[in-house]
C-alpha cells in the first residue's frame, strides 16, 4: 500500500515539456521546495527509511542532491559529503568519468571524506539512465565505502536506470512515466 504523503509529493513536481531541449519532460523539482508540507514529507521518508541503519555518511549528487541530502543527514547524525562536477573542489580528489547521450562528464569527491568500510547513502533528486548514480557508487567503492542504497525522489523507470547500478537498491518516491 502506497504512503499517503506520496500523492502530495507526486503532484507538487512540474513537468516541464521540451526542456533543456526539445523531446525531454523535465522533472522541476523547485514547485517541491515550495510546498513545505510535500518537501518536510519527502525528507521524512527518507530519514525514517534510513534511521537506525548505521549509515555514516550521506553522499550528494551535485546540484539537486545537494538540497535533499543535507536535511537527511542531520536527521540520522551522518556526514555529509558532495559529490561535485569537476574542477569544484580544492582539495585533491577522486574523478569517476560516465558517459551522457551525447559526450560525457564527471564527479568528483574529495580523499579522505569518506573512510574505508564507512557505511554511505547516495542521494539524488532523480535518476534517469542511471550513469550519474552508477559513477558515484563506483567513486565510493574505490575509498573502500560500503553502498548502502541509492536514494532518489524521482525515477523515470522506462529507461531502467536501476539496471545500472551494479545490483545496489534504488529506493524512490515517485515514478514518472
Ligand atoms: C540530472 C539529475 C541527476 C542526473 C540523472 O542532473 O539531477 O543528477 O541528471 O541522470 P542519469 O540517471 O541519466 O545519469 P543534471 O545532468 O541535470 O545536472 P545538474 O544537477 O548539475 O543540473
Amino acid at each position: 500500500k502506497e504512503d499517503p504523503r506520496v500523492r502530495g509529493i507526486a503532484a507538487a513536481i512540474r513537468v516541464v515539456p521540451d526542456f533543456p531541449k526539445p523531446g525531454i519532460m523535465f522533472q522541476d523539482i523547485t514547485t517541491l521546495l515550495l510546498d513545505p508540507d510535500a518537501f518536510k514529507n519527502t525528507v521524512d521518508m527518507f530519514v525514517e527509511r534510513y534511521t537506525d541503519m548505521d549509515i555514516s555518511v550521506v553522499a550528494g549528487i551535485e546540484a539537486r542532491g545537494f538540497i535533499f541530502g543535507p536535511p537527511i543527514a542531520l536527521s540520522i547524525g551522518a556526514k555529509f559529503v558532495p559529490l561535485r562536477k569537476p574542477k569544484k573542489l580544492p582539495g585533491e580528489v577522486i574523478s569517476e568519468n560516465y558517459d551522457l547521450e551525447y559526450g560525457s562528464d564527471c564527479l568528483q569527491m574529495h580523499v579522505g571524506a569518506v573512510q574505508p568500510g564507512e557505511r554511505v547513502l547516495i542521494v539524488d533528486d532523480l535518476v534517469a539512465t542511471g550513469g550519474t548514480l552508477r559513477a558515484a557508487i563506483s567513486l565510493l567503492e574505490r575509498v573502500g565505502a560500503e553502498v548502502v542504497e541509492c536514494a532518489c525522489v524521482i525515477e523515470l523507470p522506462e529507461l531502467k536506470g536501476r539496471e545500472r547500478l551494479d545490483g545496489k537498491p534504488l529506493y524512490i518516491l515517485v515514478e514518472s512515466h
